[in-house]
């Protein structure tokens, strides 16, 4: 695992894009693993930008998302894929039936789970892109879950609920209470790992990720175990570190 702190988000963004365009640039086909929330926005800002300044092509690349809350329509602004058709895809020339994001409102949401870990078996991610929970969690695989999952249907924690409230007008009763996620072995099966993490409220995270146990009480952890991560935190987030 390298650890690389960044002075403040800005420089967090640039540190992750810089190590992400070499896979871009040396795979023109390549599999992107893509998180939401507010963590990777920058790095999205990044990947656009050189788009548009030709430099960067998506049309032959593909995409596969972490997560997707249960139960909120695509045409909500909070659901992952309005996300990321928001922030990502509707700006560069990635064809949108190349991207994949759960369907939080399959009907059959444990064969629809079942369907996309296959894929990624299939598809492992050249380059997976993660933010990380302030309770340790990647893509919504919350403390307690264990390593060897796949594609499942998980309840949210509370302290996830009120993390995201921020999305939902501060109403925690707005944030859905569950969600569709990849599984711990299936983000595992990525052949390069960035995960970014900014601001005091990951810092505990960071701190139990890099530095505590390998366990399931804290996710994250589980990526000491991985032979190709790179950690770019900014400065808040490190606080721990030393
Ligand atoms: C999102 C995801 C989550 C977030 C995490 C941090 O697809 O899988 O694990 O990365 O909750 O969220 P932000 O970036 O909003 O702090």
């Amino acid at each position: 695992m390298i650890v690389v702190t960044a002075k403040d988000y800005d420089e967090m963004s640039m540190k992750a894009y810089e190590a992400m365009k070499k896979v871009l640039t040396e795979k023109s086909d390549a599999t992107l693993g893509l998180a939401t929330g507010s963590t990777p926005v920058g790095l999205y800002k990044l990947m656009i930008a050189d788009y548009e300044a030709g430099k960067i092509s998506y049309k032959d690349m593909t995409s596969i998302n972490l997560d997707e809350y249960v139960g909120l329509p695509v045409t909500h602004p909070e659901s992952y894929r309005a996300f990321m058709n928001r922030n990502l895809f509707d700006h560069i020339d990635i064809k949108k039936e190349n991207t994949h994001v759960p369907d939080g409102l399959n009907p059959d949401l444990a064969a629809a789970a079942d369907a996309y870990t296959a894929y990624i078996a299939a598809h492992p991610a050249d380059v997976q892109i993660l933010g990380i929970g302030s309770n340790g969690h990647i893509a919504f695989n919350e403390p307690g879950t264990p390593f060897d999952s796949h594609t499942h249907v998980v309840t949210l924690k509370e302290g996830t609920r009120k993390d995201n409230a921020r999305f939902f007008d501060n109403d925690i009763d707005k944030v859905p209470t569950h969600a569709v996620t990849m599984g711990l072995k299936d983000i595992m099966s990525a052949k390069f790992i960035i995960l970014l993490a900014n601001g005091s409220g990951k810092a505990n995270a960071v701190k139990e990720m890099i530095k505590g146990p390998v366990s399931e009480n804290c996710p994250a952890s589980i990526l000491q175990t991985h032979p190709n991560v790179l950690v770019v935190t900014d400065e808040a987030a490190a606080y721990y570190l030393n």
